[in-house]
């Protein structure tokens, strides 16, 4: 008789699973026969391990069919549904815009989005900085908002992959996030179960990504991709930077007040900007809206230039139970908190690097993101206006401001983060946004 055990043991020792033992331990996990620590035990031996793409698969399929999938082929779209998914970074605060950049080009984008993760910021966290913006919409009316808007962006429901909730909690506390067949497993599990028809990936690499060096972004791009499309899914991904923050500011209010003033055209990052619009456009062309990527650029630019993409984006708050005039009024309904505490370089130079994990540590010290899971953020908190890599300083620019709730905490993170940029004498090349496409 096939215990949890002898699955652990064969790939302790390095061995191949077949697709019967995955699909036996993934059940054993979802009935609770498999415990906690045989998970942990299980998901220690695949990190050190790893898997061949062919298990990978198999785990992810078993993973996505743990729960319910969702069908559209009743839903009428007069468009392509296509989402993109990224693998979690700090200021990534894309998919604001990129849903209604993409819906305002005739794509239907039901995006389930996540929560953050480690030293990495969530969408749905900061979505919930909005006023009465619902996460948490039936499947019933998640469809009924992509319908009538072109964008819904929800939380992970809980019949969604269910598996993955429990692997990924066990992961979270195991040290073994870091894993390209987990990672592979964990992403696609939910994406494929959200039932898309194209998929664009978002992988980071960087010093503000979960994998540590750039080659292991590359494998993993490769390994989702590659999953993705064994599963009749069309997928491409992205690797992009995460040397600097990605956008101006790192915390969930801000990081909305970014969003929205970039789709208003005022207070452009370029390196989000360029980010976006290299994501959009590659959602056009996969999802067969535009034939030429220079083509699906120019859409996405005009729908931002347009005003069409505030348009959705304000329609979709609206939508989800935010204010009707959400995008008018952002400031006044957007709680930052009071203290602004800036960082000065202290010396002559460039900017030289940037420590993006511990950036995103320090707005989890500042309670803008979990430390432990069942957690309640300070959504009003965050690093401000962050210098990229290569602006020049004096020593009294602010390389940052610090958002906190009191003078203590702004004085402490202050420290925490004016250790993790280094300044050079010599200008380094500005970072590049996007380096390779894998398909
Ligand atoms: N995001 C996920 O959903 N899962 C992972 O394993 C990593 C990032």
């Amino acid at each position: 008789m096939l215990l949890p055990q002898n699955v652990i043991q064969k790939k302790r020792d390095g061995q191949i699973l077949t697709p019967e033992e995955i699909a036996y331990f993934v059940q054993g996990i979802k009935s609770g026969e498999v415990a906690d620590a045989q998970v942990g035990a299980f998901t220690m031996a695949v990190y050190i391990n790893g898997m061949q793409p062919t298990e990978t698969a198999n785990l992810m399929g078993q993973m996505k069919d743990s729960g319910v999938t969702l069908d559209w082929s009743d839903a009428e779209f007069d468009g392509p549904i296509v989402d993109k998914h990224s693998t979690g970074g700090v200021g990534d605060v894309v998919s604001l815009m990129l849903g209604p950049l993409v819906a305002a080009c005739g794509g239907y984008v039901p995006m389930i989005a996540g929560r953050g993760l480690g030293h990495t910021g969530g969408t749905i966290d900061k979505l919930e900085a909005i006023p009465g913006y619902n996460t948490n919409l039936s499947i019933e009316q998640f469809r009924q908002v992509t319908k009538e808007v072109g964008v819904s962006i929800i939380g992970q429901t809980s019949d969604l992959a269910p598996v993955d909730k429990k692997i990924y909690a066990i992961r979270d506390v195991t040290a073994t996030v870091a894993s390209i067949p987990l990672i592979t497993a964990s992403i696609l599990s939910k994406k494929l179960a959200a039932g898309l028809e194209n998929l664009v990936m978002d992988v980071k690499f960087g010093s503000g990504a979960f994998m540590p060096t750039f080659e292991e972004s590359r494998a993993l791009a490769r390994s989702i991709v590659d999953v993705a499309k064994a599963y009749g899914t069309p997928t491409t991904a992205l690797l992009t930077n995460m040397n600097q923050v990605l956008a101006h500011n790192a915390g969930n209010a801000l990081e909305v007040k970014e969003a929205v003033e970039f789709l208003m055209n005022q207070n452009i990052n370029p390196m989000l900007k360029s980010v976006t619009v290299a994501l959009g456009a590659e959602m056009l062309v996969i999802s067969g809206i535009c034939n030429d990527i220079h083509d699906a650029e120019k859409r996405i630019e005009h729908a931002l230039t347009s005003g069409k993409a505030l348009e959705v984006f304000s329609k979709m708050v609206a939508a989800h139970g935010g204010p009707i005039d959400f995008v008018e009024r952002y400031d006044e309904y957007l709680t930052l908190s009071e203290v602004k505490y800036p960082v000065y370089a202290q010396q002559e130079g460039f900017v030289q690097t940037i420590d993006v994990k511990e950036i995103g540590m320090s707005v989890v010290q500042l309670k803008g993101g979990r430390a432990h899971p069942d957690q309640e953020l300070d959504l009003s908190v965050g690093i401000e206006a962050m210098l990229p890599v290569g602006a020049p300083v004096q020593a009294d620019t602010p390389l940052c401001y610090i958002r906190a709730t009191n003078d203590a905490d702004a004085q402490r993170i202050a420290e925490m983060v004016r250790t993790t940029i280094k300044i050079s004498a010599e200008q380094p090349s500005t970072e590049v946004a996007v380096i390779e496409k894998i398909s």
